[in-house]
C-alpha cells in the first residue's frame, strides 16, 4: 500500500481507517535488546551523525513491533548542537548545558540553522529510512518552550524557575529566544519533510508546566509559527506535551492536525476540548506496560474506546516507552490495537 494511504496518515487526517494505527513515542530505545547491542557507548549526538546507524535504529522497532510509523532516531537537541550551542546529552539525565542562556547577549551563541550545511546527516537518515520501511516516517523537533527550558535552566528542571523568570522579567529577550528556536525547528522540520518524512511531531514535552495564560502568551505564538510554516507541505502535524489537559483547546489552535495527549485526560474528554476537526494521539500510561500485558491490555482497550470520541485516533503511549519495558508487551499491544475494529461509523463515510 502506498504510504499516502496508510492508516496512520488517514487517522491523522480524520479519514476512515481499515484498523486503528499505533506507534510508540521512544519506540527506538533501551527497552530493545537489538538497540542496546547496536547503539554502543558514546553520545547519542554522535550516533545521530551516523546515518547508517541512525537509520537502522529507526527501523528496528518497526520490524519488531509492526508499528504503523517510524520515528526518526534523533533528539530534540540535535539542531541546537548543530548550530554550535554547547550541549551534552548525559545518559540517565538528559540534555545538559554548562553555560545556560540567561541574557539577550546569549543569542549570539544561537545562530540560525542551515540544514544542508549543519545537519546533512538528518536528511540522509530520513532518505535511508524511507527506502528501508514501507510505513510513514515521522520527522520531529522540539517546540520553543521545551527547547528553551533546557538552554535556560542548563538541564532538566522540576520548576522551570529560570525560564519563567526570564519570560516575566525580560519578555523581549524571551520572545527573541523563542523566535530563534522557532526558526531553527522550522528549518529542521522542512528539511526532514523534503527528505521524505510524511508527518511531523513537535515535542513540547514540558508545556504542561505553564499556566494557561503563560502558555498562550509565551509558548503558543512561536509554536503557531512553526506549524503554520509547515502548512504548504500538507503533511500531518502532531503537537504533543505532558500534563497539558488544561491547554488542549489552545494547542488545537496552534495549527496542529493531531494533538498528543498524556494519560491524565481520558480521550473522550480531550476530544471535547480540541473540537471536531482535530485528531488525537495517545494515551496509555507507559508505566502500566511495566505491569505486564494483562494490565496493559485492559487499559489499552479503554483508551481505544475513549478514542472513538475523536474524529481520528492514533494509538500511542501518553509519553515515551520506559526503559524497563518488556518488548513483548509492546508487541502484543500492537496486535491488540490492530485487532480492534476502527472508530464506529468511520468506515465508508
Ligand atoms: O524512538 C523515538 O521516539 C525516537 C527517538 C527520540 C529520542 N529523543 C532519542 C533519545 C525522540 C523522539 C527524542 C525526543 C526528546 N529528547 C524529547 C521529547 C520527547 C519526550 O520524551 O518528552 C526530549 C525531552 C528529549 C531530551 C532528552 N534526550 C532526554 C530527556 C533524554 C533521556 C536521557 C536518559 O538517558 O534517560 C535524551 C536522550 C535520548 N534521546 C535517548 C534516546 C534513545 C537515550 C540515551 C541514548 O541513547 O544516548
Amino acid at each position: 500500500m502506498p504510504v499516502a494511504d496508510s492508516d496512520f496518515l488517514s487517522a491523522c487526517r480524520c479519514e476512515p481507517v481499515a484498523r486503528p494505527p499505533v506507534w510508540f513515542m521512544r519506540q527506538a530505545g533501551r527497552s530493545l535488546p537489538e538497540f542496546r547491542s547496536l547503539r554502543g557507548e558514546g553520545s547519542i549526538l554522535d550516533a545521530v551523525r551516523d546515518p547508517e546507524l541512525a537509520a537502522e535504529l529507526t527501523c528496528q522497532p518497526v520490524r519488531r513491533y509492526g508499528v504503523d510509523a517510524a520515528i526518526l532516531f534523533s533528539d530534540i537537541m540535535v539542531p541546537i548542537a548543530a548550530v554550535g550551542f554547547e550541549v551534552e546529552i548525559v545518559p540517565g539525565t538528559g540534555p545538559v548545558v554548562n553555560r545556560p542562556f540567561r541574557a539577550r547577549s546569549d543569542l549570539t551563541r544561537l545562530r540560525l540553522l542551515d540544514p544542508v550545511a549543519d545537519t546533512p546527516y538528518v536528511s540522509e537518515t530520513v532518505r535511508r529510512v524511507v527506502a528501508m520501511v514501507d510505513v510513514p516516517v515521522i520527522g520531529f523537533a522540539g517546540a520553543p518552550f521545551t527547547l528553551a527550558s533546557y538552554l535556560v535552566e542548563g538541564g532538566p528542571s522540576r520548576d522551570f524557575a529560570w525560564t519563567k523568570k526570564l519570560m516575566h522579567s525580560e519578555p523581549e529577550t524571551w520572545f527573541a529566544l523563542a523566535d530563534r528556536l522557532a526558526e531553527i525547528a522550522l528549518a529542521s522540520l522542512r528539511s526532514q519533510v523534503e527528505a521524505g518524512a510524511s508527518a511531523v511531531q513537535l515535542f513540547d514535552s514540558w508545556a504542561g508546566w505553564l499556566s494557561r495564560a503563560d502558555y498562550e502568551r509565551f509558548a503558543l505564538p512561536a509554536t503557531r509559527r512553526i506549524l503554520g510554516g509547515l502548512a504548504p507541505f500538507r503533511v500531518p502535524r502532531i503537537l504533543f506535551g505532558v500534563g497539558t489537559g488544561e491547554l488542549l483547546d489552545l494547542m488545537a489552535t496552534a495549527g496542529a492536525d493531531v494533538v498528543g495527549v498524556d494519560w491524565r485526560v481520558p480521550l473522550d474528554r480531550a476530544a471535547a476540548r480540541v473540537g471536531p476537526h482535530t485528531a488525537l494521539q495517545g494515551n496509555l500510561d507507559p508505566a502500566i506496560c511495566l505491569a505486564g500485558f494483562d494490565a496493559a491490555g485492559v487499559a489499552a482497550r479503554r483508551v481505544l474506546d475513549e478514542g472513538h470520541a475523536a474524529p481520528g485516533h492514533v494509538f500511542n503511549l501518553g509519553h515515551g516507552v520506559l526503559p524497563g519495558t518488556d518488548p513483548a508487551v509492546l508487541q502484543r499491544l500492537v496486535e491488540l490495537v490492530h485487532a480492534t475494529s476502527p472508530r464506529r461509523g468511520a468506515m465508508g463515510r
